[in-house]
């Protein structure tokens, strides 16, 4: 049987048309930042979170000018993520997206400035949002929550203190949850508080997908480090052991990790039942891909 695979191609190309909006090249002495920060958010990696907020939103019948803004602001923010990620000082990774990282493409400096600049610029874009200002404040502050020290900087955190000694489970899945469940689970509610009618107790299972989700998605990025092809994942791999990364993998071995893997999918599963079979298509054909995917 052939798997039917989500639909990243479209939400790639209107993160893109945003993007080319608020990223506009420039001719003048800021022109160096603008296009180190295009280098690494326009047309490149698998829109991911812009595709979940995009197809929830759809299913939440969400305006999608709004919705593509914000799947282009929470990309920027996923960038910048990587950006820094990337640096000498972190997971010191030359290849990103199957080109050179940001900072050996430019500098570190600029590399810095770069994922500084696309944290700010995405946040910006939330508070211009054409909606009602208390939506924005309470998209801001889901977001700005989600990406700090009790969300995605609270798992980078982790992650570096995971290469000195070994974690626990339980703190790799509090590292995972924060690194790069936060974030995921962001773009799975952040459509709810956009859309005109949405209870709170879908915006609970929409949460709760999310980090389901979130927690698939760093297990199967681990397992692509291990036994992945860097022309497929685009990104070096076997850095991970070379780093002594304390990943859930590396803590449960393969096949551990392969029912804790369908625990989670379960999960995922099992939160989508608070909606109509139908509506939730594309999502379970997301947690699919997940499991299986090769970058
Ligand atoms: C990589 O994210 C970092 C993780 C949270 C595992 P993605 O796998 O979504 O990276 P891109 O955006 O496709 O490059
Ligand atoms: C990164 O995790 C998670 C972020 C929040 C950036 P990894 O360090 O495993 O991501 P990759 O493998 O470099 O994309
Ligand atoms: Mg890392
Ligand atoms: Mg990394
Ligand atoms: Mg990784």
């Amino acid at each position: 049987m052939i798997q039917k695979l989500p639909d990243f191609q479209s939400a790639r190309e209107i993160t893109d048309t945003w993007l080319n909006v608020f990223l506009q090249p420039k001719n003048d002495l800021t022109a160096r930042i603008t296009e180190a920060m295009r280098y690494s958010a326009v047309s490149e990696g698998k829109a991911f979170r812009p595709f979940l907020i995009l197809t929830i939103g759809k299913m939440l019948k969400c305006p999608p000018e709004i919705t593509g803004q914000l799947a282009a602001a929470v990309e920027m923010i996923h960038t910048y993520s990587l950006i820094h990620d990337d640096l000498p000082a972190m997971d010191n990774d030359a290849m990103r997206r199957g080109k050179p990282s940001n900072h050996i493409q430019f500098d570190e400096a600029t590399a810095i400035l770069a994922g500084d600049a696309l944290l700010t610029k995405g946040i910006e874009v939330i508070s211009t949002l054409p909606v009602p200002a208390p939506k924005r404040c309470r998209l801001i502050a889901e977001l700005t929550k989600a990406i700090g020290d009790k969300g995605m900087i609270g798992g980078q955190m982790i992650d570096l203190i995971g290469e000195k000694q070994p974690l626990s489970l339980s703190e790799i899945q509090q590292m995972q949850t924060l690194k790069t469940g936060e974030l995921i689970a962001f773009s799975c509610k952040a459509p709810c508080y956009i859309a005109p009618l949405c209870s709170p107790a879908k915006r609970v299972a929409l949460t709760r997908f999310g980090y389901a989700i979130g927690h698939l998605f760093q297990i199967t990025d681990d397992l692509l480090d291990l036994y992945g092809k860097t022309e497929t994942v685009g990104k070096t791999i076997g850095k991970d052991e070379k780093s002594h990364k304390s990943t859930m993998v590396a803590r449960l071995g393969q096949e551990k990790i392969r029912l804790k893997m369908r625990e989670y999918s379960q999960t995922a599963q099992e939160a989508l039942t608070a909606f109509g079979k139908k509506k939730v298509a594309d999502l379970e054909v997301l947690i699919a891909y997940i499991v299986n995917r090769e970058k």
